[in-house]
This record gives C-alpha cells, structure tokens and sequence, in this order.
C-alpha cells in the first residue's frame, strides 16, 4: 500500500466513530480470560509488591493484566497458564529467525561452557561481529559496541556533536529512539512535546528540535534558523517513520533530509533498532538507498540476546572515537562487547543470510497483510486496514496514534481509541494471538499457513463480535 493511500485510510478511521465490542460481550470474553490466566494473574499479583505497577515491559499490553511469559519456540510463545500463542511481537523486532533457534543457541551454550560469560577485555567475537555488521550495511565502515538502542542512539548524537562542532538535534514528532533525557520529546504522537517529561528538567531539550513528520517546509525552516544558534549537527530519524512506520515516511522524506543535511553540513542519523537486518540484511539504508552518516542498532544486532547495541557510520566520522583525551567523545560500557552479545551478533546475522531470513519473514508478511484486507472488506462498515514495510506490519482499527492533537477532545479520543484496541487485543490473545500495542506484528522465517490461518481465524472472531451497522 503506498503512502497517500495509508495516509487517506488513516483519516478514514480516524472520521470513523470507533466500534467497541459491546460490553456484555467483552464481560464474557474477560471472564474467560481470567479463567484461562490464573498463572499470569497471581505472578501479576505478587508483582504488584516488588516492580512499580506491577509490570515493566513497556511492550506489555495490561488489560485487564499482563501476560506471563514460560517459553517461545519458532512463531509461538506459551504463557505459565499453558495458553500457546502465534507471537507476532518478537520481542519487539529482533526475532526473525524465530525464537529459540537452536543453531544460534548452540553456539551461545558452547561459548558460555567453553569460555565464559564475560572479561572486560577483547574477544575475537568482536571483530567477527564487526565484520559482519559492515559486510551488510552499505553506509557503516567502522562500529563501537553498546548495550542497549537507547545507548546507541545517545552515542550516536554525541559523535555528531562532537565531529560537527554544532549542537542542535533535530528529532521526528511522534519517534521513538530510546528514553535518554534528550529524546523523551513528542513520543509517540506528535506534538506531544515534554508530556512525557517528568523527572527532565526542560532545559534539556534546548538544543532539540521537534520537527512534525514528514513535513517539508518546517523542516527547512528549522536548518535556516538554526544556522546562526549553534547549527544542526544532525537529523535523526526512524527511516520507515516514527515508532517503526505507525506514522508512515512519505516517499520523499528521507532523501530531502539527506540533501539538507549535505547542504547544510549536519549529520543524517538512521535509527535502525527495529529496520535493520529486518528490513533488509542491509537495513533501511540498504531498502531506500539512502546513505546516512551515522547508524543507530539495537536489540536486533543479537537476535534477543542481552545487552546489545551498536552505532556505525562512515569512517571519517567514527575515527573520533578513537582519537585522544578531549578530542573524542566519550563513550564505554562496562558490558558492551561481551562475547555473549557479540557472538550472538556474528552469529545471527550469518544465519539470517543463510537462511534468507528476511524475505521469508517478508514474504510470510506481504500474505498475511493481503489476507487481512481482504477478510476487513468484507465488513464495509468498517474502517479496519493493514499495511507493511516488509516484515514490519501495522494494523489499524482504531488508529489512536494517529488522532489529530488539534481536536478539542484529542486526549480523550486517544485514551479510548487505545482502550478499544487493547480490547480487541484481549480477545485475541483468548484466540492465541499475541501482537504488539494492538497495533504491530513482527514476523518471521518461521511463520507459516498454520500461524496465517489461526490469525485470521482469530480476527474473523473478533469481527464477529462487533455488531454490524
Ligand atoms: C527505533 C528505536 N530506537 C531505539 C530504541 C531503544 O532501544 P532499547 O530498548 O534497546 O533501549 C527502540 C526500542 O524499541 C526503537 O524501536
């Protein structure tokens, strides 16, 4: 589906008067739930006491409580009540091989028994991973390993700070690139700007630039403006759009940023947490053909094993890193470069090429996409759609991402646009689907007529108990 006809659907559900399942109905269905989760409610329960709210996972969606997780294998996950799922969240994007995919796990058991966990010092594993993070990604020469895509996306901003001498970073309304003091700005929904603010000071955000998504002029606006107040040293951006693609790219976005960043000396930023190796083996950079100067990885680059993180540019620029006391940007971590992480990283990505993993996980997508639309139009009353960046998939029914903030009652239409599709959600997983927010599926190699035909299954259900009009 291309931009202009997500964009004009997007309006179409966003004009649409949402369609709750009715409440004697959704009662039933949270009965059920309740009785098949008792598991996931008592570890809920005692977690209550011990973790603030009682869940941490901002992954997590919580009605009426969250879901326990015992193990995942392939495309499926089981919870400790013995409910088994088809996961479409995987982990929040790493997962394309499938979980726990013994090629990759034994190779990580052996390394573990063989020579421990982690040092502090070099292991070869981290020129292997290295080596294979520059041999896919056309625009990355060199890489410094961290632990997390909040660190990289940190790290990233500093060596452009300190590569251009300017200081001002221009961030995308409504992405997402971790929880640093610096980027906790316009989440989720552009033009939220600090809502989400508490515990920063808003000094902090001096030298950010909220720029609204795909909006052209604005954003030549701001390098001209900026030019003589410290200057832009770089636009960061998610390459499909915000938050992975719920606030879709226009087709021409990513290349004009990449001119005014040419013309203006700054640096272009690809946050490629969740494109990378997903979107393509090469990333976003690889799938658009846009180079940028800077490179932000994460959880992907080891396939769901911990502290993970990585940020990689042109050689010119991550030389920087390397340099003396006061010339280089400081950046470390006690546990980043472990030899876990980092074979797990070597590992993962030569599997994935041999296993041509992301045009499995891609063309298992582009099916289940067709099937879905097609299922939604069956219902003409409403405005349900799905679309997809490759392996990345976003399925709008209620759209609370995409309300627009101008109107009057816009808080309250998000907060029960996101109640309606987190209900949908519950009975989903009381059909065995598991997706992300109500709103995302990942997929992967392993996906397949089985997982397809149980996920329509499940959405043929829920459709069915939404009254027609
Ligand atoms: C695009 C993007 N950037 C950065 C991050 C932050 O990564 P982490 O959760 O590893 O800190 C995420 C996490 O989902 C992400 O999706």
């Amino acid at each position: 589906m291309d931009y202009e006809e997500i964009m004009a659907r997007l309006r179409q559900v966003i004009e649409t008067e949402v369609r709750p399942i009715p409440e004697e109905i959704l009662e039933k269905e949270r009965e059920q739930f309740y009785k098949t989760h008792q598991k996931s409610l008592d570890i809920y329960e005692r977690a209550k006491s011990l973790i603030p709210g009682g869940v941490e996972h901002n992954l997590s969606t919580n009605n009426p409580f969250p879901l326990a997780v015992d193990r995942v294998k392939g495309y499926k996950m089981w919870d400790v009540d013995g409910n088994e799922y088809v996961d479409y969240l995987m982990c929040g994007a790493p997962i394309i091989l499938g979980h726990h995919f013994d090629p990759l796990d034994d190779e990580i058991i052996r390394i573990i028994k063989e020579k421990g966990p982690s040092h502090g010092l070099t292991s070869e594993y981290e020129i292997l991973a290295a080596e294979m993070i520059t041999k896919h990604m056309p625009a990355v020469d060199m890489v410094r390993f961290l632990q997390s895509g909040t660190e990289a996306a940190m790290a990233a901003i500093r060596i452009a700070r300190a590569y251009t001498g300017k200081t001002k970073i221009v961030k995308i309304g409504g992405s997402y690139h971790g929880w640093s003091d610096q980027f906790v700005y316009s989440l989720h929904i552009p033009g939220t700007g600090p809502l989400n603010s508490r515990g920063i000071p808003l000094e902090f955000y001096q030298h950010l630039v909220d720029i609204p998504p795909n909006e052209f002029d604005a954003l030549e606006k701001a390098f001209e403006e900026n030019k003589d107040k410290g200057g832009i040293a770089a636009v960061i951006v998610e390459p499909v759009g915000g938050e992975s693609g719920v606030h879709p790219v226009h087709p021409d976005w990513n290349r004009r940023i990449r001119e005014l960043c040419d013309e203006y000396e700054s640096l272009l930023i690809f946050d490629e947490v969740v494109t990378g190796f997903r979107l393509d083996i090469g990333g976003a950079q690889k799938y658009f053909n846009i180079m940028p100067d800077l490179t932000v990885l994460g959880k992907i680059i080891a396939h769901g094993y911990p502290s993970a993180g990585a940020v990689g540019g042109k050689r010119e620029i991550m030389e920087i890193c390397g340099k003396g006391m006061g010339e280089r940007p400081y950046l470390g971590g006690t546990l980043a470069a472990n030899p876990i992480t980092c074979a797990a990283c070597y590992h993962a990505i030569r599997l994935i090429e041999e296993h041509d993993a992301v045009t499995k996980a891609t063309n298992y997508a582009n099916r289940l996409v067709d099937a879905l639309n097609d299922l939604f139009s069956t219902r003409e009353d409403l405005p349900f759609f799905v679309y997809n960046f490759g392996p990345i998939i976003h399925y709008e029914t209620s759209s609370f991402f995409a309300v627009d903030l101008k109107a009057p009652d816009s808080f309250a239409q998000i907060m029960r646009r996101k109640d309606i599709a987190e209900d949908y959600q519950m009975v989903a997983w009381n059909k065995g689907i598991c997706s992300l927010a109500g709103t995302r599926m990942y997929t992967c190699m392993q996906h397949d007529d089985e997982a397809l035909d149980r996920t329509l299954a499940a959405w043929e259900y829920i459709l069915s108990l939404i009254p027609k009009k």
